[in-house]
């Protein structure tokens, strides 16, 4: 396989559990590594790879590698299935969109089957998006023969209060239980759709994606254990968890 490995020692250093990277650029290639490794593992074990894809900003310049000439023919999409870890209850053309986001600057520049892109239908009301979303995860799981819903992959991103997927301080009551949940908050494209901290912590491997200085705060609190984050829920059960973040968003370590 062409290309830096992900696990290589390389530019990496490891502080407190996390793996650190010069720039947004390196921990975006990084990344991209990452998703190529684990796809392809996948695809090898159970003939399909399902991975999910984080919100906000910090993914665009993964699902541009990913796009990009250096990935794009390394994966083999036609047996990769993506989904969304939390979604606005806009539009899917909104500029608030996860998915669109993901449409825009990945999507849209592949060649994968419709029928692999298992979107959250932001422009439903939230309870009816929330439920179909769920049935569709398990139905998906279960048509495959797994023994219930586990993604090998899912991309994570940390808001600067700590929260993930959408699940911000308060609302942490709002996904107790199930597989997906609406969630209230004043928060932009609210309301929002999430899937829950149990459903991510079945997952083979859960990996955040942290850059930027205004994160070095958060994360340095978040990985040492210190306080009650929402991003601190996330804790797989079997599976991996993984933190990588740029230079900036680590100087807090
Ligand atoms: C969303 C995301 C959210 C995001 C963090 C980090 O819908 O906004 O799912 O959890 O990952 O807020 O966002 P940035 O990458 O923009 O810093």
């Amino acid at each position: 396989m062409t290309g830096r490995s992900f696990f290589s020692g390389g530019k990496v250093r490891k502080t407190d559990g996390v793996k650190v990277y010069k720039d947004p650029e390196e921990l975006a290639r990084a990344a991209a590594e990452l998703f190529a490794d684990t796809v392809s593992g996948a695809v090898s074990t159970r003939g399909y790879a399902s991975v999910v894809l984080s919100g906000g900003s910090t993914p665009e310049r993964l699902f541009n590698k990913l796009s990009g000439p250096e990935w794009k023919g390394r994966v083999d999409w036609q047996k990769v299935h993506l989904f969304w870890g939390d979604e606005r209850c806009v539009p899917p053309e909104s500029t608030e969109s996860n998915f669109g986001l993901a449409q825009r600057t990945l999507l849209s520049k592949l060649e994968i089957p419709l029928e692999n892109v298992h979107r959250i239908r932001g422009e439903l009301p939230p309870e009816r998006a929330a439920s179909e979303y769920e049935e569709e995860i398990e139905r998906f799981f279960k048509d495959r023969g797994a023994g219930g819903p586990a993604f090998d992959l899912v991309f994570l991103g940390l808001g600067t209060d700590g929260h993930t997927l959408s699940v911000f301080p308060g609302t942490e009551g709002e996904v107790q239980t199930g597989l997906v949940r609406p969630v209230y908050v004043d928060k932009p494209g609210s309301p929002r759709v999430t899937m829950t901290p149990a459903l991510v912590n079945r997952a083979r491997r859960v990996v955040f994606l942290v850059s930027g200085g205004s994160k070095a705060g958060v994360l340095a609190e978040v990985v040492s254990g210190g306080g009650e984050y929402p991003a601190g829920l996330i804790n797989p059960a079997e599976g991996r968890l993984i933190w990588m973040a740029d230079e900036e968003a680590a100087r807090g370590l």
